[in-house]
């Protein structure tokens, strides 16, 4: 079995949500966020760190972090931040850590997933499903280079992807 599962996509795609149904049905696998430990390292909120250092900043924050667990042994389910293999050749990385599965999802569905939320400075803007379907069309060659698989998620339950994903492994 791999010793490490990545999950990437866009914001909204489930990532998270995914990641923890599929910790909590895996035995040995630690579930990891890269945002959150960003924001740990850091001490601030991702908001802040664009905000006072720099979208650039939070990139090369983003490749450190990836980096660091390439070196590690563990078994983790990683979550990563939905824009973290389109920048600083992150893909080729992706790749070569473990599985990396793509939760494919429309822009339609991020955009009603994620309406109200004000954490992601990349969406503060009043045109949010505009902003969403251009990040994500620039985005899709990224995601696919850095994919082993391709999961759709529209209209499926975390737990039902979760056991998709089980089945690949
Ligand atoms: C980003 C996605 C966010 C977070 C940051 C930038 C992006 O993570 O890393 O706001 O560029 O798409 P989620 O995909 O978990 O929302």
């Amino acid at each position: 079995m791999v010793s490490k599962i990545i999950l990437i996509g866009f914001m909204g795609s489930g990532k998270t949500t995914i990641g923890k149904a599929l910790a909590q049905k895996l035995q040995g696998y630690d579930f990891v966020d890269s945002d959150s430990e960003i924001e740990k390292n850091a001490g601030k909120s991702i908001n802040d760190i664009f905000k006072d250092e720099g979208e650039k900043a939070f990139r090369d924050m983003e490749s450190e972090f990836l980096n660091k667990l390439k070196a590690s042994g563990d078994k983790i389910i990683l979550s990563t931040g939905g824009g973290m293999p389109c920048h600083n050749d992150n893909y080729k990385l992706i790749k070569k850590i473990g599985l990396s599965v793509y939760l494919k999802t429309s822009p339609a569905s991020v955009y009603e997933r994620i309406k109200d939320d004000t954490s992601r400075p990349l969406l503060k803007t009043d045109d949010k499903l505009g902003r969403i379907s251009k990040l994500l069309s620039e985005r899709e060659e990224f995601y696919k280079k850095a994919a082993d698989e391709i999961i759709i998620t529209d209209e499926k339950t975390a737990d039902e992807i979760a056991d998709e994903i089980i089945r690949i492994l």
